[in-house]
């Protein structure tokens, strides 16, 4: 089946564009090989777009979002725009971007490739078969409560809200639930209800709907638990469902457990159109050096073909060459070790690019597509 699909590219800043760039290639070469038709259009978000514009979410890039198939986003952010007050930041763009689009669910799979075992900081017998999905609410929490800075009698006091409603939390576990019935039926649900009145009604909800999803086992945990059994004993999990703080925090955590964040891609869903961006931020300091890692780039690309267009063989055709790649000891720094070949980026791509051609010739050679 041939499709045709609007793709809206957010490079955005630091290594955002350099990534972005490497995972279009790919899309554009998987449309040439399929026949498929991915029209691309490139927009500012970001410090980008307040230097081309004044506003990190030009109106014109939010409005082309929503007439898109999939949006596609590098990454925003950077010290040129640290001195901006919250809500003018990069950032902004970025989190009026995921409310625009009503993006509530944010899934982040974690998951070891096999050729890349050795550089996980964790023994292999901790990190086993590792294959966990992040749930992270998006469009609620602190991200987007009450905020504000208050004079006391000449003290300044500055104060962030958490706050979710039953409805905000029930949209978001469900899609957990049925994350989980579609895996190994276990799902651990993230809060800090020892604490947090928020957090109460969060398990409260979550448990309530237990009876609708007899199927799954469910557990909770509060988030600093979470945390030391991800480093401790990451296996033990499945599918974790958390607000948007806690995930933010439990995504770049569980990231570090496969050995370098650059890995990670995400896949965001809701109401318009689907978001597809690599865990990863700007990176400033490595931008321009074609060093970056584009797989969580590339990953997200992969997710946007299988989730979204339904692509599933074109989505497994890019994996599998991208691990052919790996074990053939390419590398970028961040994922190197003794006895790999530390190329740059682009040659990194270069060689997948090769892999994808090769893949492609001789499917059946490699069982791929059969
Ligand atoms: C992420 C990032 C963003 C977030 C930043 C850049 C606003 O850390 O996607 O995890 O906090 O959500
Ligand atoms: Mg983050």
């Amino acid at each position: 089946m041939k499709l045709k699909k609007k793709i809206v590219l957010l490079p955005g800043d630091g290594i955002g564009p350099e990534v972005t760039r490497a995972a279009a290639s790919v899309l554009q070469e998987c449309a040439r090989e399929f026949q498929h038709q991915f029209e691309t259009i490139e927009l500012p978000i970001g410090g980008a777009a307040i230097d081309k514009t004044g506003s990190p979410l030009p109106n014109e890039t939010l409005d082309a979002c929503h007439k898109a198939d999939a949006v596609f986003l590098g990454a925003v952010g950077g010290p040129k725009w640290d001195a901006l007050t919250v809500g003018k930041r990069p950032e902004t763009g970025l989190l009026g971007l995921r409310k625009g689009l009503g993006l509530y669910v944010n899934l982040r799979p974690v998951k070891v490739l096999e050729p890349l075992r050795g550089i996980s900081p964790l023994r292999p017998e901790r990190l086993g078969d590792l294959d966990i999905e992040i749930v992270r609410e998006l469009a609620g929490g602190m991200y987007f409560g009450e905020r504000g800075n208050v004079n006391e009698n000449g003290v300044e006091r500055a104060f962030d809200t958490e706050s979710y409603s039953t409805p905000e939390i029930e949209r978001i576990a469900t899609f957990a639930y049925t994350r989980a019935e579609a895996r190994s039926r276990r799902l651990c649900s993230v809060d800090k209800a020892n604490v947090l009145t928020s957090s109460q009604l969060w398990r409260r909800t979550v448990t309530a709907m237990s009876t609708v999803y007899p199927g799954v086992k469910l557990e909770h945990m509060y988030v600093d638990n979470a945390a030391m059994q991800l480093t401790l004993r990451p296996t033990q999990f499945d599918v974790i469902l958390s607000s948007n703080m806690f995930g933010d925090i439990l995504s770049d955590a569980a990231a570090a457990l496969v050995g370098s964040i650059g890995l990670i891609p995400s896949a965001s869903f809701g109401t318009s159109a689907p978001l597809f961006e690599p865990i990863h931020g700007s990176a400033p300091t490595l931008a321009g050096k074609d060093v970056a890692n584009p797989i969580g780039s590339i990953l997200s690309a992969t997710m946007m073909l299988r989730d979204t267009f339904g692509l599933g063989l074109e989505a497994d055709w890019v994996e599998q060459s991208l691990v052919r790649v790996l074990n053939g000891g390419y590398r970028t720094t961040d994922i190197s070790e003794p006895g790999t070949k530390t190329v740059s980026a682009s040659a990194f791509l270069e060689v997948l690019h090769q892999e994808m051609q090769r893949t492609f010739e001789h499917a059946e050679k490699y069982g791929w597509g059969v």
